[in-house]
């Protein structure tokens, strides 16, 4: 009979409780979800009480806070503090968003934070993204031509061709989408997941790319494509408001298309 359990060594114990200056008044808690990969131990939640009127609006200030004068252990990533690099992504009150660009103040109650849900775990908030990028770099995400450059110095691109690209080369790999998305969650192997997809769709797309027909064969498959079952957990996460869900059925249309 199927068990439904965790592992005995995946169960979420209660962590260490840090408490904000006693003269602080304007307080938040935060409990952040930790695993050390070193220390033999379960994860746990810890939680910190932090001084809001001493730190930035955003969530990532608050782990930054918390990182340096509550606990330097912790760990996350981060860069560019502005939404572009999608390296502070993490699921924050239920949702997989970028820590970067989310307001504390838009988040009533204690705020909870999780790795993005369905992938390996490296420590604390920092996920495994190995197989993510390999799949990134199964579709070849450079631009593929076999003629010679027209002009010989560079390919141009007409106004509406390259207003195709809108809604796509915005993506910033956060992988949101992707680990939002139950289909991926059940097969991260072989299903390409939403945003390898629309990564996939912007050279498909491309006025300049000539690999069209190989980048579709290279989707036309069970499980690479058609996994997605249009539940559209993946746009309704994004946090850049793309819309990888309907990209999607824009590459099948596509596919229908060339049988005709
Ligand atoms: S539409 Fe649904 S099944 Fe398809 S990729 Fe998005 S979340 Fe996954
Ligand atoms: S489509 Fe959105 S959620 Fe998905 S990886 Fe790109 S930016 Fe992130
Ligand atoms: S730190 Fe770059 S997106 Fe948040």
């Amino acid at each position: 009979m199927a068990e439904f359990t965790l592992p005995k060594n995946s169960r979420i114990g209660k962590g260490k409780t840090i408490k904000a200056d006693a003269d602080a008044t304007n307080l938040r808690w935060f409990h952040v979800y930790r695993w050390n990969p070193d220390d033999g131990e379960n994860p746990r939640m810890d939680s910190f009480q932090v001084d809001m009127d001493q730190t930035g609006p955003m969530v990532l200030d608050a782990l930054i806070k918390i990182k340096n004068e509550m606990d330097p252990t912790l760990t996350f990533r981060r860069s560019c503090r502005e939404g572009v690099c999608g390296s502070c992504a993490m699921n924050i009150d239920g949702l997989n968003t970028l820590a970067c660009i989310i307001a504390c103040e838009d988040i009533k109650g204690d705020i909870t934070i999780a790795p993005l849900p369905h992938m390996q775990v490296v420590k604390d908030l920092v996920p495994d993204m190995t197989g993510f990028y390999a799949q990134y770099q199964s579709i070849e995400p450079w631009m593929k031509t076999d003629t010679p450059t027209p002009s010989g110095k560079e390919r141009l691109q007409s106004i509406e061709d390259r207003e195709k690209l809108d809604g796509l080369y915005e993506c910033v790999l956060c992988a949101c989408c992707s680990t939002s998305c139950p289909s991926y969650w059940w097969n991260p192997d072989r299903f390409l997941g939403p945003a390898i997809l629309l990564q996939s769709y912007r050279w498909i797309v491309d006025s300049r790319d000539e690999a069209t027909g190989e980048r579709l064969d290279n989707l036309e498959d069970s499980y690479r494509l058609y996994r997605c079952h249009t539940i559209m957990n993946c746009t309704n996460s994004c946090p850049k408001h793309l819309n990888p869900g309907k990209v999607i059925a824009e590459i099948k249309k596509m596919l229908v298309q060339r049988q005709n």
